[in-house]
């Protein structure tokens, strides 16, 4: 008997950073790339097999939540939540989605456990209470998260959410068309996420007049959305990147990728996710699309990846 169950990766459109401080935010799922899980039964302790993501095999205690491994804690909580007593089988992971680069990685894995073991169970597991296993895991592992990247990635949706507040599935009157351009610095969002607390903590009036500025950006993106102004849309993001840039949490390699997206056409770009390293993006237009991803490669991009947002977010091109 086996299974097999996924989760795309995601990237934020407007106001990381911020949204950890209750300000909203606009992320994107990526359906084109996704992390996959498959379960097999055994007759041995559950194991974990994730090549893709650098680790040797793990045997996971489903009995205990006090894993120091973020997938095993993902199994244990989800195992717990069906009250099963253990489970036995393998489940591999295999995931297309780059880590460490602002594209939801480590949420989408976890969400992929989750559905993969209630799958295997005979069960579907809602996506309510499967963002809430998520969120635990991001909570446990990776600081102090707002909870954006869980719930994009679990209901595969583009949202507008903030913290404790708002979560709403965002239509698009016009599809978005973007570029995610990848710098190849690989950086934690859990560091990035920990720098601006600090930041926080010795400016907290520079910091919060940062937030309330990138705050009013994802509010004045959302009615672009909604009359497609795609534009304006640009300029918000672009305004964004120089709102990151003031929390330190851009690097040269992101800022010149942002420029030379800029200076091929495009409406608008910014870093996108943790930042100090991953990935950027850039809102184009079809007939712009074809030179400002050349012009991002020739910037030293290592990847340049499409997204049409509104059509389902198809990732529909890679180099
Ligand atoms: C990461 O995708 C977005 C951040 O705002 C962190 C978070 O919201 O948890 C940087």
């Amino acid at each position: 008997m086996s299974a097999k169950a996924s989760a795309p990766g995601k990237a934020i459109l407007v106001g990381e950073h911020a949204v950890v401080y209750g300000m909203p935010a606009i992320a994107l799922p990526l359906s084109g790339i996704r992390a996959n899980a498959t379960f097999r039964a055994t007759r041995s302790p559950l194991t974990l097999i994730a090549e893709d993501l650098a680790r040797p095999p793990l045997t996971i205690d489903t009995g205990s939540i006090e894993s120091s491994d973020p997938l095993a804690l993902m199994a244990a909580l989800t195992v717990q939540y069906f009250g099963l007593e253990s489970l036995q089988g393998e489940i591999r992971v295999q995931s297309d989605i780059p880590i460490a680069s602002g594209l939801g990685s480590g949420a989408a894995v976890s969400a992929a456990i989750g559905r993969v073991i209630a799958q295997f169970h005979g069960a579907i597991i809602p996506n309510e209470a499967l963002n809430r296993l998520v969120f635990e895991v991001e909570k446990e592992h990776h600081g102090t998260p707002s909870g954006i990247d869980n719930t994009v990635v679990v209901y595969e949706l583009p949202v507008y959410f903030s913290k404790g507040g708002s979560l709403d599935f965002l239509e698009f009157a016009d599809p978005l068309w973007i570029l995610l351009a990848d710098s190849g610095i690989a950086s934690l969002t859990r560091d990035a996420v920990a720098d601006v607390r600090t930041q926080v903590r010795l400016a907290p009036a520079q910091s919060a007049r940062v937030f309330d500025d990138i705050g009013s950006i994802v509010n004045e993106a959302r009615d672009c959305i909604d009359y497609s102004n795609g534009a304006r849309l640009g300029e918000l993001m672009s305004a964004n990147h120089r709102l990151l840039q003031a929390l330190n949490v851009s690097c040269p390699e992101l800022d010149h990728l942002v420029e030379a997206a800029l200076h091929a056409g495009a409406l608008g770009a910014k870093l996108s996710g943790g930042g100090r390293g991953g990935n950027i993006i850039a809102l184009v237009e079809e007939e712009t699309a074809p030179a400002v991803k050349q012009c991002l490669i020739e910037a030293g991009a290592r990847q340049v990846m499409l997204t049409v947002a509104g059509q389902g977010s198809q990732i529909d091109d890679s180099d």
